[in-house]
Order: structure tokens, then sequence, then C-alpha cells
């Protein structure tokens, strides 16, 4: 259905994805090149708009067997099959190992996710220095350069590229939908160079408030709100992240803004303000969550899963707040010393960014307090956790169809996809723990139970709650959360952000304040 929709809504487009992450990774075993799903809540946000369309998805290779695939295609793009069954598009881009690695290891990770999720302790952390000036110039400014090159190589290229299977995509015209928080300085650049093609960016992650930003110095925070307002129109999760960013314009930079209409006001342009809560692709997930290879795993499952089953799924990453998670079990094992035996403490955890030293000490952190928990409470043939660092997609959702609780306390998270995916493939009349710091939580909390992600105590007796809740308000609250799910699934994420530009941004459109204000009256 959303393929059908995605592309009547991009009739008369030629739409071009832009993320750091293609939407596979390309691995080599003996001769045969294996393409596997991209991790992330980015990549299953975009991955059927972009294989039901003739999208070009340009992303950074991120593996050798990526660049050897990339070297054969410099510049049309590949067409690969993933192991989800769908072909993409991809243009990429090879950066040297260097220079990608001062820019995701050095400035996109440590520095701006932590900036965007509150992260740091700010009495020791951040240092800026001539170090990090280098990253910046070296690595992140650079690599934005080659995104916006091959950016605007594939918008030049467009229907003339023999590879697309439009007919008659003559008087096509680009798309450019740029994505996240890596790319902040794209958009910018491909504007000098096109001045009249539509560009849109999506940021997944929170914006956070204009002091914050001030961590930066201005030499970085500017350029960052300076690349961003090359777009036409700029998507955030909800509208307490348009809010930040308008405010941001006006604080930080003395920009013009009008709060009503949401819109940032430079140099006679009208850059749109609007917030797009990012969902699932419900029919496909489903479908997924019935595959023999997932109910293969189901079975595995079955066979040691104990009574009660807490889950939580997450990349190893410090705002999924998975160390205050392990702490608020143990406050509870300590309260209910009933539930030993009873229940188990599932975390299934894809190892992420293990080149950023942080994220490695974390990830031993987890480790190292999920072996505690075991031995401080395991008896013979039980453990209070089962500790899982494996990126296994059908594995994950087999999980999700077993769970009796979802524990999603992330500290600060600009949606959280794995709160709807669970929801909606459940078995057990499942209920959902949420953080109320996670955009999922504008959308689902009244039909979760709402932890503050920072107080264990709370989300110790929530676990309990949870665990004890009498079936039938397990079941009305599932209800609950999957009507909203599918009423907001990925084609209304995706339609409105497209309408959007259809009414807001395509070229014939007024451009400036004052004639969108004539049609406002
Ligand atoms: C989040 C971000 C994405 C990112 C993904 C996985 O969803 O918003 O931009 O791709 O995490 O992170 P990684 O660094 O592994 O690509």
């Amino acid at each position: 259905m959303l393929e059908e929709y995605a592309r009547h809504l991009l009739e008369g487009w030629l739409p071009v994805i832009v993320a750091n992450r293609a939407p596979v990774e390309v691995q080599k075993k003996g001769n045969r090149y294996i393409a596997t799903r991209g991790a992330g809540g980015l990549v299953s946000a975009l991955s059927t708009l972009a294989s039901s369309t003739d999208a070009v998805w340009v992303g950074c290779a991120r593996t050798e067997a990526d660049r050897e695939v990339a070297e054969k295609h410099p510049r049309s793009p590949v067409s690969i099959t993933g192991d989800d069954g769908r072909s993409y598009r991809i243009g990429f881009v090879t950066p040297d190992e260097e220079t990608y690695d001062l820019y995701y290891n050095h400035i996109s990770n440590p520095l701006l996710w932590f900036l965007q999720h509150y992260l740091w302790n700010l009495s020791h952390n951040p240092t800026i220095d001539r170090d990090t000036d280098h990253a910046w110039t070296e690595g992140y400014v650079k690599v934005n350069r080659l995104f916006a090159d091959r950016v605007v190589q594939a918008a030049r290229r467009g229907a003339t590229d023999p590879q697309s299977s439009g007919k008659g995509r003559g008087k096509d015209r680009p798309l450019i939908l740029i994505q996240d928080y890596q790319l902040y300085l794209v958009a910018k650049m491909v504007r000098e160079r096109l001045p009249a093609v539509t560009l849109q960016q999506f940021i997944h992650i929170p914006w956070p408030t204009p002091q914050y930003w001030k961590v930066l110095p201005s030499k970085m925070r500017d350029p960052i709100v300076e690349g961003l307002l090359g777009n036409d129109v700029i998507g955030f999760q909800t509208p307490r992240d348009c809010r930040n960013f308008l405010l941001t314009c006006e604080e930080n930079m003395g920009l013009s803004v009008d709060y009503i209409e949401q819109a940032a006001f430079v140099r006679g342009r009208t850059i749109w303000v609007r917030s797009y809560p990012v969902s699932i692709d419900v029919d496909a997930f489903v479908e997924k969550a019935a595959s023999p290879e997932v109910l293969q795993e189901q079975r595995n499952i079955r066979r040691w899963r104990p009574r009660k089953l807490i889950l939580r799924v997450d990349r190893s990453d410090p705002s999924k707040n998975l160390l205050r998670g392990f702490a608020a079990y143990d406050r509870m094992l300590q309260a209910h010393p009933e539930l030993v035996g009873e229940v188990q403490f599932w975390a299934y955890l894809q190892p992420s960014r293990q080149d950023v030293p942080f994220y490695r000490k974390y990830l031993e952190d987890v480790q190292h307090i999920a072996r505690e928990l075991n031995q401080r409470y395991g008896v013979k043939g039980w453990r209070p956790v089962r500790m899982e660092l494996r990126e296994d997609l059908n594995r994950a959702v087999a999980a999700y169809k077993e769970f009796d609780v979802l524990l999603v306390n992330s500290i600060y998270d600009g949606m959280n996809l794995v709160a709807k995916e669970g929801m909606m493939v459940n078995e057990q009349d499942g209920v959902l723990i949420l953080s109320e710091n996670t955009g999922a939580h504008g959308e689902l909390g009244q039909w979760a139970l709402t932890v503050n992600p920072f107080d264990i105590d709370q989300t110790a007796d929530v676990l309990y709650q949870a665990l004890t809740m009498d079936h039938r308000q397990r079941r009305a609250r599932l209800n609950r959360i999957r009507s909203v799910i599918r009423q907001n699934d990925i084609a209304r994420w995706i339609s409105s952000q497209l309408q959007d530009i259809r009414d807001l941004a395509s070229p014939g459109r007024p451009r400036n304040r004052s004639a969108r204000r004539r049609i406002a009256s």
C-alpha cells in the first residue's frame, strides 16, 4: 500500500535520499557480496520509500566491500538487493578512512549526538580544542562537501540515468531529502550550486535549547544552523524540537522567525519548520513477524523464556539509559524477592559506534552491571539477566512477540521506534514502559506506563506494576497504542512531508514571507 501511495505522491519528482548510512551494508563472504540492512531507526523508516520508488540513496561506503562496490560505480548509482529482499539504488560517497573517522567518530557522534541528547556532564566534558577544530574542518566539513558533490551529480543526472526504471521521467524534478545530524552542511552547499532545487531535511534526533547549543563555539554552531537553512523545509520529530530550533535561530543567530507560521526568514527566503513523528511500516512489520524465520526464532525463545519476560531492544548507546534500566531492575528484585526465578530481563543489544571510546566504555559498564546482577541473584537454573549482543532483525522481532514488559527508558530520544515496533507485534498483551523524554511519549504516553528516566526507584515500581497488571488492562492499553500507531504509520510520516513540500516549497510557489502572508489572508 505504501509503495503505491509513495509513488503517487512522488509523481513528477525524482527523490534523492541523503543519509550517512546507506540502506544496506555490503560484506564479502568468499567471492560473494552480501548486503544486510543497516542499523537504526532512520534506515527502518526510509527503506520502504527508497525501494518502492526510483529514489537514489546517497550514503557513505562504510565497509571494505562497500568501497569495492562503490569504486566500480564512481558516477552512477548501483542497484543492490538487501537481505530484506528489497532493492535499492545507492550512490556511494567514499571519504578516505581518516576523514570518515574525524567526521563520524570525532564530530558526529561524540559531539553532535551527545549535545543533542544532553549527554554531557558539563563540569568535565566536552573540551573543545585544536583537535576538535581539525576534526571539524578536515572531517565533518569535508565529508559534507563530498555528500553535496554526490547530490549535485545525482540531481543533474536525474532522469537521464539509464538505470532509472521510470518511463517518460524526463521532466522529473529532483527532490533532495537529507537526513539527520551528520549532514547539517549539505543543504547550503547544494543550494549554492543549484539555487532553484527543492531541499528538505529531517532531523531524527532531539533539537536542544539555544543555551545548550552554546556549548559549541559559534564557529561550529552557526554553520550548522546556516547549513540547515539552505533547505526549504526542515522536519523534526516533535513540536518541541521545532520550537527549540526557531528559538535557536532567533537567540543564537539574531534571525527573524515566526512561531505561529513556524518559519525562519533569511535573506528574502522563507524556511518552513514542521514536525512529523516518524513511524514504522505497520503492514510490512506485521508480515515480517509472521515469516518462517521469525516463527523459528520464536520457537527457540519459547524453549527458555521465563514466566515473565522484561525486554529491551536497543543499540548500545548511552542515550538509551541501559545502566539505570539495570539499576531499577536490581531495586525491583530487592523489593520483590518472590520474583526470583520467575522473571528475566532480556537486554537484546546491537553494539554501536565502538570506535568511539565513550561508547566502548559504556558497553563495558553495561556488561559489568549485567554480570554483577547475575552473580548476586542467580540461582541454579535461573539468571536474572540475559544479555545478548547481536544484530539480527528476525530475532529482535521474535523477542518483540514474546515480552510481557517492554522497557524504553531513554534519557532523551528523538522518537524511539522500538516502542512502536514492539507494541505492534507483541502476542502477550505486553505493557510498554516509556520514558517521558522520548518523542514517542507524545503519541503513546497516555497508554504506556510513564517513567522519568533518571528516577530508578520510580522505574523499579513501574516495572513491578507492569509485571503484575491484570490482563484486561494490559490488553486495553495495547489496543489503544496499536490504533495510534496504525493511524500514524510510516505512510503518514512520508505523505505529510511530501504534501508540505508541494504546498510550501514547490517551484512556482511563493517563497518569501509577504507572498505567503497574502495566501494566508
Ligand atoms: C539513529 C540516528 C541515525 C543513525 C542510527 C544508527 O537512528 O538518528 O542517523 O543512522 O541511529 O546509528 P549509526 O551511527 O550506527 O548509523
